[in-house]
């Protein structure tokens, strides 16, 4: 099923951070749309990622590559000639950027601004999409959702750099792509993810299959936290809409959008271990408490404009949201040989859920 009218179908199609678990998720989706899908990326850092399970170098063409090297990313746009980019390669953990802020600010920042520069200087290109995070707002930690058109923010670096690359975004669109002819570029806001493949280090849900996976009691310090969970295809479809319609329409898609959850998605960390164990044999120990340094705690996107004007809205539950999780992880527990097709069959999985009332 084809969610994007045939936008991808023998389109050129360049993925930044392609070796990470959204940019994985997405080539594989991409590839099953029929597109031509290039990736440039740091090397996949575990033999567990998803890029490397579902044995995707095989299937894309894919460069080794640094977005903080001016000049091999260059290299690579002008070999490949994208016509649409999807930017995702970042440095994207918050409390990594507390011990690596030099590195955080130099990928997520000047790397952006080399995306831009290497777009400038490459005239296939029609559409980008930069991806930036929920956090690039200035969070006031209040009950509201952010729109599109507050204020950038951030107080950890992390956060900092992605409200940074929102201004590079908008100063390179504002200063160099506004000529009849240029491509057409949008941004999109996401927040925390789930979903088969991440193993990330410091995240709740790969922490809970590393518990599954090794039989052993997983340590959990904010059972009460609650977070706005989100099935790893939700954003990524958002993305790609978007870059369908600006194909179709530039001046009406361009400049920043969230992608959300719905507002009942907001559920705790002790909810998800619930659920999660309704399916699955998982220990868990709670301990209350955490020294760690300074996280947003209440973070919402108001996702209306999206909503509303993209036709685009988060298509699985709370339930679901957890349940394509756990299989996700389950075909790699077990052993599944062929898990690019079990990616695919979760795709397509996914986007059935498109014309159903499954949300609420
Ligand atoms: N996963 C989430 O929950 C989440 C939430 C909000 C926003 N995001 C954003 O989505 C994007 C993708 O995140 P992800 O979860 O897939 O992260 P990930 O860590 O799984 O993947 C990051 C990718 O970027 C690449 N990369 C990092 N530094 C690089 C560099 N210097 N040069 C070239 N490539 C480099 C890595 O090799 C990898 O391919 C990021 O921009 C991230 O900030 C993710």
């Amino acid at each position: 099923m084809d969610l994007f009218e045939n936008a991808f179908q023998g389109k050129r199609v360049l993925v930044t951070g392609d070796t990470g678990f959204k940019g994985s998720w997405m080539c594989i989706w991409l590839k099953n749309l029929g597109a031509e899908v290039f990736g440039y990326a740091l090397p996949p850092k575990t033999d567990k990622d998803n890029f490397v399970t579902t044995n995707l170098a095989k299937k894309m063409v894919h460069q080794d590559g640094d977005i903080r090297d001016l000049e091999s990313m260059k290299a690579f746009f002008q070999k490949v000639k994208p016509e649409i980019v999807f930017h995702m390669a970042a440095q994207p953990l918050v409390l990594h950027s507390y011990q690596n802020p030099v590195e955080t600010f130099s990928t997520n920042v000047m790397g952006t601004v080399h995306l831009f520069e290497c777009v400038r200087e490459t005239p296939s290109v029609r559409v980008v999409i930069n991806v930036t995070s929920d956090k690039c707002y200035d969070n006031k930690e209040w009950v509201w959702g952010y729109r599109e058109n507050d204020p950038m923010g951030g107080k950890d670096p992390y956060s900092a750099s992605k409200g940074c690359a929102e201004l590079v975004f908008s100063s390179y669109w504002h200063s160099f792509f506004q000529k009849p002819g240029s491509p057409a570029m949008a941004s999109g806001r996401a927040g925390n993810v789930i979903g088969g493949g991440d193993w990330a280090e410091n995240r709740i849900i790969p922490d809970v299959f590393r518990a599954v996976e090794s039989n052993t009691t997983l340590l959990v310090r904010n059972p009460r936290a609650t977070r706005p969970w989100q099935f790893v295809l939700e954003p990524v479809y958002g993305y790609m809409k978007l870059a369908e319609k600006l194909l179709a329409n530039p001046q009406k898609y361009s400049g920043g959008w969230n992608f959300g959850p719905l507002d009942n998605n907001n559920y705790s960390v002790a909810d998800l271990l619930n659920q999660v164990k309704i399916k699955v044999k998982l220990q868990t120990s709670y301990q209350e408490g955490s020294d760690n340094p300074h996280e947003a705690h209440l973070l919402k996107l108001d996702i209306s404009k999206a909503v509303s004007i993209l036709k685009w809205q988060p298509l699985l539950n709370f339930q679901k949201t957890v349940d394509f999780t756990i299989n996700g992880y389950m075909a790699e527990i077990q052993g599944n040989k062929n898990l690019f097709e079990a990616r695919v069959a979760q795709i397509e999985a996914y986007a059935s859920h498109c014309n159903k009332d499954t949300t609420v």
